[in-house]
């Protein structure tokens, strides 16, 4: 099972609820917030980012990942520990296709956290999410 204790977990939650609060979503009006935990313990946060020519937008997720990666706070020496994606409504949302493969680039083995199908707060490894994940390193 997920290693990651009920205060971490919270924590994120909460991070990410703030980030949803900063998403740019005026087309589908979802906004979504994600928040991760590094190896390093840091935590990086990131919303969805719409554009006018739909498919640049960039997922919440994504935003978060990219943003630490580019801090040097995420690399193939220091992997995820968690993920956590929110969305203003608490609505059931799981991470999009295109959001499992780059959480997997950075550790199948961390948590994600989602409400899931169920409409409960789903805590589920990145492997078992994007199971047979592609990876080149
Ligand atoms: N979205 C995310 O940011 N993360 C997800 O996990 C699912 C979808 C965004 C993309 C788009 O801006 C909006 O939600 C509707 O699809």
């Amino acid at each position: 099972m997920p290693t990651l204790n009920d205060e971490q977990a919270t924590q994120l939650l909460q991070a990410a609820q703030n980030a949803a609060s900063r998403a740019y979503a005026p087309f589908s009006k979802f906004h979504v917030g994600a928040a991760i935990l590094t190896q390093g313990g840091e935590v990086f946060t990131g919303c969805n980012v719409e554009n006018s020519s739909f498919g640049l937008t960039n997922c919440a997720e994504r935003t978060a990942i990219f943003s630490a990666v580019a801090a040097g706070a995420l690399s193939a020496e220091r992997d995820l520990v968690a993920v956590a994606v929110v969305n203003r409504e608490g609505a059931i949302c799981s991470p999009c296709g295109a959001c499992r493969q780059v959480i997997f680039e950075f550790g199948p083995e961390d948590v994600v956290i989602y409400r899931a199908h169920s409409g409960e707060i789903a805590h589920t490894l990145a492997k078992d999410l994007l199971p047979e994940g592609f990876r080149l390193r």
